[in-house]
């Protein structure tokens, strides 16, 4: 077990992971950690394996070799929904709601799938997302893209997660949106849920993490806090392509 200098194990570990698909192995050796509440971006260009990082956590990939530990038990061989079950909630890239079901309904389903007893009620949701609680009678599938993503965040939420994986929770969203959605980041990184997010809009993820991953072909070549990726020139330019006209 790997334990954090107060003796408790971290939220998420990975030691030397390497997984991929049939066509061969994508992730080379990924070593990575989020402490008991932390904030971790991992950021990195299309293909770079982010999402392919998230699915071996979630253990929705044949993993090859490494460890993989949540909250210092070794789930390398557990089945996704009992890595879910033990806490980990993951919004992927691709929007999965309810078409059919109400926002509501949405919402509330998320509640059978609870890690632990106490965790964010219908309000607490509500009161972070705004514009759901307006939309809880609409139907999913008639929601705009943008608060589609928020509703799968929400959901991600009720699950009561002590560690809750974001797949690139900006894509597609329009600026605007994009604001409304880091102000429901931000108050939820203030409570003991800890977060690793994935991102291609570096300037949002520097701003509401603690510590960057920078994932390149994958393997990881930068690790720090996310004060120092932002001075960061070269790990920006090289790996993140991401001049200072771009970033946002
Ligand atoms: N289901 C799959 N089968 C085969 N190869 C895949 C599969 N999914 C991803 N890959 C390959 O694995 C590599 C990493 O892909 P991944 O989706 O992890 O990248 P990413 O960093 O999430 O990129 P993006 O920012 O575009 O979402 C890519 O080369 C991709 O083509
Ligand atoms: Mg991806």
């Amino acid at each position: 077990m790997n334990k954090e200098k107060n003796g408790q194990a971290p939220t998420l570990s990975l030691q030397d992971v390497r997984a991929g698909y049939d066509i061969g192995e994508v992730l080379h050796g990924i070593t990575l950690r989020v402490g008991r509440g932390e904030r971790v971006c991992m950021l990195g260009r299309n293909g770079a394996g982010k999402t392919t990082t998230l699915r071996a956590i979630m253990g929705l990939l044949p993993q090859r070799a490494g460890r993989i530990e949540v909250n210092g038990n070794d789930v390398g061989k557990w089945p996704a929904h009992r890595i879910a079950r033990s806490g980990v909630g993951y919004v992927p890239e691709e929007r999965r709601i309810f078409p059919t079901l109400t926002v509501r309904e949405n919402l509330t389903l998320a509640l059978a799938a609870r890690s632990q007893r106490n965790g964010p009620s219908l309000d607490d949701v509500f009161s972070l997302f705004p514009n759901l609680a307006t939309l809880q009678r609409a139907r999913g599938g008639n929601l705009s893209g943008g608060e589609q993503q928020m509703l799968t965040i929400a959901r991600g939420l009720m699950t009561a997660p002590g560690l809750l994986l974001l797949d690139e929770p900006t894509e597609g969203l329009a600026p605007v949106v994009v604001a409304d959605l880091q102000r429901a980041l931000e108050q939820i990184v203030t409570t003991d849920v800890a977060v690793l997010l994935t991102e291609q809009k570096v300037d949002f993820a520097l701003s509401l993490c603690d510590r960057a991953y920078v994932l390149d072909r994958g393997e990881i070549r930068f690790e720090g806090p996310a004060g120092e990726l932002r001075n960061n020139e070269r790990v920006l330019d090289e790996y993140l392509a991401v001049g200072a006209a771009q970033r946002g």
